[in-house]
């Protein structure tokens, strides 16, 4: 990234000295987009729209201080020791009660808790992948992600988006393409529901699709589904991990977004044998996850019905989505589109392809608001043009003043490629992404490719190569 708000890094010169050290998969590990970005939300000058981040200031001080007071005198000894690898029965019974509301019946067997979502994600390839092996995903995949198969050295084939999600179709054939090359893709990963960074929801009939297309192949699908119950219009559709039984679908979820990433917990439910390696997987991770959020969570599940925080969430996110919305269509110039999300914490927005998001996020940063640029969502160089857009974690004030924000910087690079080009404005109004409009640019740009952009100026058009 050419942002140059990064925290100083090691020199040439002190890389030079450990290199021969490194091992081969650090050339191809990247580092996360959204980490690095993590320290403009701690700058108070910015607003970040750039996290993932709940609103814990919505919690109760007194809530979490009587929670933990329970912890302290009902299982201190058992609270500072460490529990098993697989986690602690206590969180699992509050794990299944989780899954029964999104309506998947649990064996307390099949569950392996982990320390976040995220750990699940790695756990599946640490498990399953090999140097080279095919992951397929969509397009834009989760941007946490996308560190993660870089360190395993997975070959990431992304399909594209539409507003059901992702193209079910165009999975069966590229499927069909990679067995003609002798390749079979170790899993799917995918975010069916409010997906992160799209906004969009997999229709039924395409999870129907996917799960059938699983079966039928003898593909494991690792659906992971942190954002489900954050529901804000709509009704919920059966999860994959529902319509496939478990046979194929390697489920994770969290507790991050309806109670507190703090407590770092998620866990993972899969066919037994997965399961048991990536139990050995975990092992060599970190042992266990933490036992004290164990014990917090479950205290907290035992308080009272942990479903009214999630309402509660519900409305302030449904509330800040909304006028997320209403500031885009104010702010955003007629050429821009954008996802409306049913749930969940993002919109993706899509602006003309000659403004270059990563370059523009140098410029937004002097005006002092942050988004995450959509490159960091693909490992084949789309996504130049696009960009995340979080609502959960700022209030409705930032909200309107960082699109106001945005919109400026965005219509500027408009005006100045209409200037620069003598292009006539023609694009129908700024408006949220009719059903049926692509996600993901078709066109993949490899970044080597794109024309050299700097902040404040919009580069000329260049002739591109289509590749794919
Ligand atoms: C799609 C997805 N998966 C996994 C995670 C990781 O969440 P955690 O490790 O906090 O459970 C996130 C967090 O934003 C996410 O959006």
């Amino acid at each position: 990234m050419t942002s140059g708000f990064r925290r100083p890094r090691s020199t040439a010169r002190d890389l030079e000295r450990y290199a021969a050290l490194f091992a081969e998969r650090t050339k191809v590990m990247k580092s996360s987009a959204m980490r690095d970005l993590m320290a403009l939300t701690e700058r108070e000058d910015v607003i970040s729209l750039a996290g993932g981040m709940p609103d814990t200031s919505t919690f109760p001080p007194d809530s979490y201080a009587s929670l933990m007071t329970s912890v302290a005198a009902d299982s201190c000894a058992r609270a500072l020791q460490y529990g098993p690898t697989e986690g602690l029965a206590v969180i699992k019974s509050c794990i299944a009660e989780v899954m029964r509301s999104e309506g998947m019946e649990i064996d307390t067997d099949e569950v392996l808790v982990t320390t976040g979502g995220q750990q699940v994600i790695d756990l599946v390839c640490k498990t399953l992948l090999d140097p080279g092996d095919v992951v397929v995903t969509e397009a834009p995949t989760y941007p946490g992600a996308v560190p993660t198969f870089c360190a395993y050295q997975a070959d990431v084939v992304q399909i594209t988006m539409d507003h059901d999600g992702m193209r079910t179709d165009e999975l069966e054939t590229t499927l069909d393409e990679l067995e003609r090359d002798g390749r079979r893709p170790k899993f799917i990963y995918t975010v069916p529901t409010f997906h992160n960074p799209a906004g969009v929801t997999l229709a039924l009939e395409r999870r129907r699709e996917l799960v059938r297309i699983a079966g039928e192949r003898e593909l494991l699908v690792l659906e992971d589904n942190p954002y489900g119950l954050l529901r804000y219009e709509g009704s919920p559709l059966a999860t994959l991990r529902a319509l496939d039984g478990g046979e194929f679908v390697i489920y994770a979820s969290t507790f991050s977004k309806i109670l507190s990433p703090g407590v770092r917990l998620g866990w993972a439910a899969a066919p037994p044998p997965v399961l048991e390696k990536m139990n050995i997987g975990k092992q060599g991770s970190d042992l266990c996850s933490s036992s004290i959020s164990q014990f917090f969570v479950s205290a907290y599940f035992e308080s009272g019905p942990w479903e009214a925080y999630v309402r509660s969430l519900i409305e302030i996110y449904r509330r800040r989505r909304d006028v997320m919305l209403d500031s885009l269509a104010e702010h955003f110039p007629r050429e821009a589109q954008w996802t409306h999300p049913e749930g969940g914490l993002f919109i993706w927005a899509m602006l003309p392809e000659y403004i270059d998001t990563t370059d523009l996020l140098a410029r937004a940063l002097e005006e002092r608001v942050a988004f995450v640029p959509g490159r960091a969502a693909f490992l084949d160089g789309r996504g130049g043009s696009s960009m995340r857009l979080n609502f959960s974690g700022v209030t409705e004030e930032l909200i309107r003043e960082g699109i106001r924000r945005l919109g400026e910087v965005v219509r500027e690079q408009v005006d100045l490629y209409g200037t620069l080009t003598g292009a006539a404005p023609g694009a129908p109004p700024a408006r949220a992404a009719t059903r049926g409009a692509a996600v993901s640019q078709p066109t993949r740009q490899p970044a080597g490719e794109r024309p050299a952009a700097v902040a404040k100026v919009v580069p000329l058009p260049a002739k591109r190569t289509r590749a794919g």
